[in-house]
């Protein structure tokens, strides 16, 4: 159970939430939990779960290894400050920071070079599940953003399927339109890398909630949850994780 915290929380508070998180989800053995702050939180947020059963993950790279690239952060140092995950091409980034397919690809590499686990997120937008398009565009941004794997990198990355009408909406998709999805991008996954299509993880994004999240998980292909909104409040990424309880 992943939560993608974006742009939000001071360092103060990342690390009070995870302050708080950690007693919480002590007991819990058979769920990541995964936490995703700002860059500049990352380092003290890891400082706070260290051995835990909590891991820090980024939610951008770049690809190459050092050098002049103002503004930009490299694998190697997300690794020294305690990341172990890292979100790769999530719509955001595709929407408003010319993220494509190809630089997807790119991040990937460098991140598995490092032994950082990539989330890499695909999903349709509104526009393109109207015109039935959600295949093709699953399709292809599978294809492209994880090419070239090898079947060791292939099997331990996690996709993530968000689809982009579902975030930060209220709209979920439904687990039947959720599953369908997911079935079929490790479909496509299997024609890529067959050893590694059962082991990949595919999570889902797209408001996620403690009373929503249930029926997704029971689905055979969803093997965990992307959540932005609902992770900002403790106690509802605390459901979350804990959600097999209910
Ligand atoms: P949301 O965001 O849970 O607020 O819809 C999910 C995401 O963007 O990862």
């Amino acid at each position: 159970m992943a939560g993608n915290w974006k742009m939000n929380k001071t360092i103060a508070e990342s690390v009070s939430f995870v302050h708080m998180l950690k007693t919480a989800v002590s007991d819990v053995k058979d769920v990541d939990v995964l936490v995703f702050p700002t860059f500049i939180s990352t380092n003290a947020v890891y400082n706070e779960v260290k051995g835990l059963n909590i891991k820090v993950g980024a939610q951008n790279l770049f690809w190459e290894e050092k050098g002049a690239f103002t503004g930009e952060v490299s694998a190697s140092m997300l690794k020294d400050a305690g990341c172990s995950y890292v979100l790769i091409g999530h719509s955001e980034r595709r929407q408003y920071f010319g993220e494509v397919d190809k630089t997807v690809n790119k991040k990937v590499k460098a991140a598995s070079l490092n032994d950082i686990v990539p989330i890499v997120c695909v999903g349709e937008t509104l526009k393109e599940r109207e015109e039935n398009t959600t295949f093709k565009v699953i399709k292809k941004q599978v294809k492209e953003s994880l090419s070239d794997l090898s079947q060791e990198e292939a099997s331990k990355l996690v996709i993530a399927y968000e689809p982009v009408w579902a975030i930060g909406t209220g709209k979920t998709a439904t687990p039947q339109q959720a599953q369908e999805v997911h079935a079929f991008i490790r479909e496509i996954y299997s024609q890529l890398y067959k050893n590694a299509a059962d082991k990949v993880r595919i999570l889902y994004g797209g408001s996620v909630k403690p009373d929503n999240v249930s029926e997704l998980m029971k689905q055979s292909d969803i093997d965990g949850g992307l959540v932005g909104g609902a992770s900002l409040e403790v106690e509802s990424f605390i459901k979350l994780v804990k959600y097999f309880k209910n």
